[in-house]
């Protein structure tokens, strides 16, 4: 394999030019695929279909509204398939995203102040704040390497045996790519009479995911993931669940399409999904994230699998050679293959935000800085207390996608290797209007996305003026 391509270039659009230091042009290196991934081709391909037959989402008589009816359902049942859920037993949800859904689940399952939730301290905030309202939490601590310590999960699933609730566990760690071991945390939850809900977020665009049925010790109950990070454009996420918690109670959020039938005095609830699904649906969010989910199981998840490992692990290797970066987490690189291709890295003596933005500025690289929706987890991986405020510093992160080559990694190495050295080309500011560092002289002025409509209005005003 050519080191400047991935196996996956066909799927994937390409890299477009930015400008960098000096004013030059060049392909843009995407380490940030933990926070947002490119949208594949074929699911591009897909939303422009989909936007010429686009009609109202059961709400309509017409021609495209059936159509468009009918691949909302489609959306829901490849859904389904996808996660290894089944209708029976099972209800798809889609909605805005991750956190939607994981505060949708808080809401539906109603606890209360006897309830214990058992996370772990691992968590997104999306997977933490809800649990924090009504019932007690209580966290799975980490181990050294960032990863959940499973003699700690037993013995909390035991000592609150009979009063948990809800396990609710990261499928996949937006900040150091550790992956628990999901299957082993639902026989454990489920032995003890909890059930297990899983922030699959990081996971889905990954690994392939089962819920099982619900006959399978190892069964997920409730599953949330974004399709912004399984290569759909944004919109749209889902809850997966059972059946059983969406049938009855009252929806979070009421109004046209929850209802079968509404006098002044009462009101008859649909049955779920619809219960759910308050306001006209996103057509577009739900196709394109069903699509994407076809596209990478067509992909292939072992493929898939396989590159990012071996892009991990040349990146732990190339930041390992670096005498000044910390890598964060688990740095074994002959590890790479049990995790996601997320790794979280300081460099000694440098701000990461300066880091990120001289990899940004003079090499076109985009990494995310900060603590990456996970503060709690961030301070205990660099040491402090998580109970520090560590909301105005945090780490650079480089996560890895389908369009990272083996070249892309060699440069942000060799980039992180010369900031390391002290060696930049500009002079760095921070501007606080943005939260960033930029060049103190900055001339390139962002990409206005919104140029060929201006421009059609002022052609017309010209037009209308003579
Ligand atoms: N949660 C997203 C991230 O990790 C936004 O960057």
């Amino acid at each position: 394999m050519d080191s400047a391509t991935s196996p996956f270039d066909d799927a994937i659009s390409i890299a477009p030019m930015i400008r960098v230091r000096g004013g030059h042009s060049a392909h843009a290196i995407n380490l940030d695929h933990a926070a947002t991934t490119p949208p594949l081709r074929a699911v591009r391909q897909l939303v422009g279909e989909c936007l010429d037959w686009y009609g109202s989402v059961h709400r309509g008589d017409g021609h495209l509204s059936r159509i468009a009816s009918r691949a909302y359902e489609d959306a829901r049942a490849i859904v389904t398939t996808a996660v290894g859920a089944n209708e029976r037993e099972h209800v798809v949800i889609f909605g805005s995203n991750t956190t939607w859904a994981l505060n949708r689940l808080a809401h539906r399952l109603a606890l209360g102040a006897d309830d214990v939730v058992i996370s772990t301290a691992l968590e997104h905030h999306a997977n933490d704040l809800p649990w924090r309202r009504g019932a007690q939490l209580k966290r799975i601590r980490c181990d050294a390497r960032g990863a959940p310590d499973l003699a700690h999960a037993a013995w909390l699933l035991r000592q609150h045996a009979g009063r948990v609730r809800l396990l609710t566990v990261t499928g996949g760690s937006n900040v150091t790519g550790v992956l628990p071991d999901i299957a082993w945390l639902a026989r454990e939850a489920h032995a003890v009479g909890a059930r297990i809900a899983v922030d699959a977020a990081q996971l889905a665009a990954h690994r392939p995911i089962r819920m099982g049925e619900l006959a399978d010790p190892t069964h997920l109950d409730y599953i949330a993931f974004s399709g912004h990070k399984c290569y759909a454009p944004y919109g749209a996420g889902v809850l997966i669940g059972r059946r059983d918690t969406f049938a009855g109670g009252e929806p979070e959020h009421v109004g046209g399409g929850v209802v079968r039938r509404v006098t002044h005095d009462t009101i008859e609830w649909a049955d779920a999904p619809a219960r759910d699904e308050a306001g006209t649906p996103n057509l577009v969010g739900a196709v394109a994230l069903a699509g994407a989910l076809l596209e990478l199981q067509r992909l292939g998840y072992e493929r898939i699998a396989a590159h990012e490992h071996a892009r991990t692990a040349q990146l732990l290797r190339g930041l390992a050679t670096i005498p000044q970066v910390v890598i964060h987490g688990d740095g074994d690189p002959s590890r790479s293959a049990a995790r996601l291709g997320v790794v979280p890295f300081s460099v000694a003596g440098h701000d990461p935000r300066l880091v990120a933005a001289i990899l940004s500025h003079e090499a076109g690289i985009a990494v995310r800085v900060g603590a990456f929706c996970a503060q709690p987890y961030v301070a205990a991986l660099t040491g402090e207390d998580a109970r520090c405020d560590v909301s105005g510093r945090g780490l650079v992160r480089a996560s890895i996608g389908l369009g990272t080559t083996a070249d892309d990694i060699t440069r942000c190495c060799a980039v992180v290797g010369a900031i390391a050295d002290g060696h930049h080309h500009e002079e760095y500011q921070w501007d606080a209007a943005i939260q960033a560092y930029r060049p103190h002289d900055e001339r390139i002025t962002p990409h206005d996305c919104f140029a060929s409509i201006r421009q059609k209005s002022s052609t017309a005003a010209m037009i209308a003026r003579g």
